[in-house]
């Protein structure tokens, strides 16, 4: 695939979020809705593993609206925050839901499939609902798992969530939701994920890797990383 039309997908996969509707009600159709009944994996889960987790200098890869951090009790006083997402719609509403709650905020515009030296160190770095957004398969993908192999602490945790399409079992309702999304929205690019894909490049950059199957989701844990 050119450059150009790497780009061309990759702004498939987040201008949608632009959208002041989509924005609006995605904490009622995605996060409460889709997750729960169309990818059959609990967003309570996904947000205990957020509380779990969460560090006090921690970088969220793909925010959203920021429902899971906005739910994460301070780490400690102060604790900083670094948003990064190719969608600028996306920081300005995650950046200010997260300052009223108390984070020291930094935002950061960027692609996960561009290397982002030059940021960190993180205690915790999150990529939740991310992958599936972003074009190309695993080997495109892999970039970004160096990149937070490189930014991370040595004790710290790279964590999150994709939905591939190969490796998990789609419900009825979430085969047909994963055509909309791949054919006619166009914000997903899921094809070639898979599940072994998934853990295979995390155990490049991270040598404790957990990787676990909840329903049409992939959850993934990364510690220990890699470097050099
Ligand atoms: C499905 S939303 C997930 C939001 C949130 N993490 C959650 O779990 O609810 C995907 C997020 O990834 C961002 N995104 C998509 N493609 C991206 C890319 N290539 N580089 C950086 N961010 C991207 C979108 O703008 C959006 O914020």
């Amino acid at each position: 695939m050119s450059d150009a039309n790497v780009a061309a997908r990759e702004r498939e996969g987040y201008r949608l979020y632009s959208s002041k509707f989509v924005l609006g009600t995605y904490n009622l159709h995605t996060v409460w809705f889709n997750t729960r009944f169309v990818w059959r994996c609990s967003s309570e889960r996904m947000l205990e593993r957020y509380r779990s987790f969460t560090g006090a200098r921690h970088l969220d890869i793909g925010p959203g609206t920021g429902w899971y951090l906005e739910r994460t009790p301070l780490p400690e006083p102060g604790a900083e925050v670094t948003l990064f997402d190719l969608n600028r719609d996306v920081l300005a509403t995650s950046s200010r839901v997260l300052r009223d709650r108390g984070w020291t905020v930094h935002e950061h515009v960027g692609s996960v499939l561009e290397p982002f030296d030059g940021l960190g160190p993180f205690d915790s770095v999150a990529a939740n609902f991310v992958f599936h957004c972003v074009p190309g398969g695993w080997d495109t993908k892999y970039v970004t798992f160096e990149s937070v192999a490189r930014a991370l602490t040595d004790d710290g945790v790279f964590f999150g969530s994709t939905i591939p399409s190969i490796g998990v079992t789609h419900s009825v309702a979430g085969r047909v939701n994963q055509w909309l999304y791949q054919k006619v929205t166009k914000t997903f690019h899921n094809e070639a994920d898979d599940v072994e894909g998934l853990r295979e490049g995390l155990e490049k950059y991270f040598a404790d890797v957990d990787v676990r199957v909840e329903g049409g989701v992939a959850l993934f844990e990364a510690r220990r990383p890699r470097r050099g």
